[in-house]
């Protein structure tokens, strides 16, 4: 049973074969260390490692093969 209050909302959501969705300011440290900052309402990471911006998303996800089962 979801016991969010309806105007509540997780910083995290992860989306099925999509990107980690961040709510607020965070920092994402790359696969290098290097530290990557966000002050945007919410910014999407990728989780495909396809994307040309990484870590953020572009969108790249969309055009791959889904995962078997979804
Ligand atoms: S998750 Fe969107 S490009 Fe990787």
């Amino acid at each position: 049973m979801n016991q969010q209050a309806p105007d509540e909302h997780p910083d995290v959501i992860l989306c099925p074969d999509g990107p980690m969705l961040l709510r607020g300011e965070h920092v994402i440290e790359d696969e290098d260390g290097k530290e990557h900052s966000t002050t945007r309402p919410v910014s999407a990471v990728c989780r495909c490692g396809a994307s040309g911006i990484k870590p953020w998303c572009d969108g790249t996800h969309k055009t791959m093969r889904k995962r078997p089962g979804r």
